[in-house]
């Protein structure tokens, strides 16, 4: 039997070096730690889920994948029922990046741990990269993958060593242009379109709670607009694929 692994998972596993103990929470069906095992990047797997049902379907996939022995299964809201200091590396995906934001807030002790968290937010990654920043934290590495019709983020972030990001970067991180992906136009492009959507809504509108916020667009659409027609000037390929702006671009946002 072939495990049913996404190309979005398989890039968040891409980012994790060999280590000990992976904690991947809000597992789901398990798919990730399982792929972990079953290639040896690490001794051991904690997953863990907020809900039974999702848990008991990582529990029958460990086990039907014969990995059963080298996963432990946590019930638990976040972090709040795993112990500080039981894993190398902790994985957070296929939240929004609001809720990946929260959990990390609600775990004040990362800040002391070594771990390399892996990131991969479904939407609101500005909201996400703004908090880590805000924290201090690092994106030592950010990469692109698309899956379907969709276009994701996965970032490797360091508990220390970073500081607070400009609008633009939340959009589009320092790492993310080093990275130089060969989906970076198609991202860049999306961003710029999906902050003028946002831009064009905003200043309709008469609330005064998005005039506050129209700034922090408009700042970070000047600095999106101004990475892509740098990417333009240069020579490199561009990603050849239509860019109709879509639901996925609106839901990066
Ligand atoms: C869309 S699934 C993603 C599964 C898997 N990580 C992936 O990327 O394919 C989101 C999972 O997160 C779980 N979840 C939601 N809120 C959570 C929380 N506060 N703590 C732990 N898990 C949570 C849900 O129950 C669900 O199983």
């Amino acid at each position: 039997m072939k495990l049913p692994i996404s190309k979005r998972l398989l890039q968040c596993a891409e980012m994790i070096p060999p280590c000990r103990t992976v904690a991947d929470v809000g597992t789901d069906h398990g798919y990730l730690g399982v792929y972990l095992l079953q290639a040896g990047r690490c001794a051991h797997v904690i997953a863990s889920d907020l809900r039974e049902k999702p848990l008991a379907s990582a529990r029958a996939n460990a086990a039907a994948f014969s990995v059963q022995d080298r996963m432990s299964f946590v019930l638990s809201d976040g972090l709040h029922h795993i112990k500080p200091g039981s894993f190398d590396v902790l994985v957070l995906a296929g939240m929004g990046g609001d809720l990946i934001a929260r959990i990390l807030a609600d775990a004040p002790w990362l800040d002391g741990d070594n771990a390399l968290l892996i990131l991969q937010p479904q939407s609101a990654a500005n909201d996400l990269r703004r908090a880590l920043g805000a924290r201090g934290w690092r994106i030592e590495q950010e990469r692109l993958v698309r899956d379907g019709q969709f276009l994701y983020a996965v970032m490797a972030v360091r508990t220390e060593g970073g500081g607070p990001l400009t609008p633009g970067e939340q959009y589009v991180s320092p790492a993310l242009r080093r990275a130089q992906d060969a989906l970076y136009p198609a991202y860049l492009a999306r961003m710029r379109r999906a902050l003028e959507l946002t831009v064009r809504g905003i200043s309709r509108s008469a609330d005064p709670a998005d005039l506050a916020r129209a700034a922090y667009y408009r700042a970070a659409l000047t600095e999106v607009a101004a990475l892509e027609a740098g990417e333009a000037d240069t020579d490199k390929p561009k990603a050849d694929e239509a860019l109709a702006p879509s639901s996925a671009e609106r839901s990066l946002l």
